[in-house]
């Protein structure tokens, strides 16, 4: 009686991956649903094939899950698609108990895997195309997606493409398939995988699009290594296109309010502002950054087409709060916004400016004119806080009917 048992997913391939059910943080993005570590094993009459590993604490249980069906040491290929951690953390361990014939990467995955464990661990360079009896693999190189070394496995019996950090998503569950699980969830969390992972290589992710028809690749399943498992056409189909759209980057009818407030004054501002945006058809989200994460706001934006952001003068400088996102959201490159700056100051102001040059840096198209107010808004502070919102919307509808001419 095994604990932690291998879970089939087609003919010839297992689930033997981990369900990290309390991770709230990973490398600075809020996982509020937990994640998995997914590894795959394919097995044949000459052996079997171990696609990727799992994140190191979770070591016992991928080999748990793999001994429930087979003795490990029947592994004669280990393939790491993906040399971050979370996916790697386990290879040297496994490396040494089950000690197969190969272990292949991707050329710069060879070389990040050395980088990573400062070792010599005998990994090699995937061949184009991998036999073991009757499974056949081809290896798709996918840098970028997530880092340089990242590539794509296509088990071609079993039409399933092993596609590491693509398409995947932080979601703890029990349900190892994605129409197992609630649809509003899956889309979400998809989403938000997409918008604080793989939104700075949108340009590479539409390439792969490109290249993907021409390897004319028979896919039944997509298996990521994070989430659950796309087995229906329906599925298939739903995620690569939603990964089609949100690679796009296009404008949408929604703007992001992003604020910290030190007296409500700020606090006030944004509320009018949104209320400007709403009255002229924009839909709204204000995120007091209070109670928000910045992992919710990159989310927010990905289907979002205006951001503006808040924040009083505090020593000569905007609140760190507001530093952070934007830092962060700098990183992602999110495109097609517009957006404004505005804030309470007392004496000089300066936080309109350092945000102006913020969002300038972004990429953001600053539409009409900041707004800045002397301690506490009065009502004609107010009603330009109203029209400064109107003003964005109505930029914000030139571009969807540009972007849809
Ligand atoms: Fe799931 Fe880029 O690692």
């Amino acid at each position: 009686m095994h604990n932690f048992k291998a879970i089939k997913i087609s003919e010839n391939t297992y689930w033997v991956g981990a369900i990290d059910w309390g991770l709230r943080d990973f490398h600075g993005y809020a996982t509020n649903r937990g994640t998995t570590y997914n590894a795959y094993l394919i097995l044949d009459n000459d052996g079997a094939i171990l696609i990727d590993t799992v994140k190191a604490p979770f070591y016992a249980e991928m080999m748990a899950r793999i001994s429930s069906i087979i003795d490990p040491k029947s592994i004669k290929y280990i393939i790491s698609n993906h040399a971050e951690m979370d996916h790697s953390g386990s290879l040297p361990q496994a490396i040494q108990d089950i000690k197969p014939a190969k272990v292949y990467a991707s050329k710069m995955g060879v070389t990040a895997l050395k980088d990573h464990f400062n070792m010599d661990l005998g990994i090699e360079v995937a061949p184009t195309e991998l036999t073991l009896g009757h499974a056949k693999l081809k290896f798709i190189e996918t840098r970028m997606l997530h880092w340089p070394d990242s590539m794509f496995t296509f088990f071609e019996n079993d039409g399933i493409l092993f596609s590491q950090d693509g398409f995947g998503m932080h979601l703890a569950s029990s349900k190892i398939f994605a129409d197992e699980n609630n649809r509003e969830i899956v889309y979400y969390e998809s989403a938000k995988y997409f918008a604080n992972i793989l939104l700075p290589y949108t340009p590479f992710i539409k390439k792969l699009f490109t290249a993907l028809p021409s390897l004319n690749l028979n896919i039944k399943m997509i298996a990521p290594d994070h989430g659950p498992i796309w087995r229906t056409k329906e599925d298939i189909d739903f995620i690569l296109s939603n990964w089609q759209k949100w690679s796009e980057q296009k404008y949408y009818n929604k703007a992001v309010i992003l604020y910290d407030t030190m007296w409500q004054s700020t606090a006030k501002l944004a509320r009018s502002i949104a209320d400007g945006l709403m009255d002229n058809g924009v839909e709204v989200v204000v995120m007091p950054i209070s109670v928000v994460h910045r992992s919710d706001i990159s989310t927010e934006l990905l289907e979002a087409g205006a951001l503006l952001i808040g924040s009083p003068t505090i020593n000569q400088q905007i609140f760190p709060s507001i530093a952070d996102s934007i830092c962060y959201l700098k990183g992602l490159k999110p495109q097609n916004l517009i957006g404004q700056v505005f804030g309470s100051h007392g004496w000089a102001g300066e936080a309109l400016k350092i945000l102006t040059k913020d969002l300038t840096e972004m990429g953001v198209e600053l539409a009409a004119e900041p707004l800045g107010v002397k301690y506490v808004p009065n009502e004609n502070d107010l009603i330009q806080a109203h029209e400064l919102g109107a003003k964005i919307a109505k930029t914000l509808q030139q571009k969807l009917a540009e972007q849809n001419s």
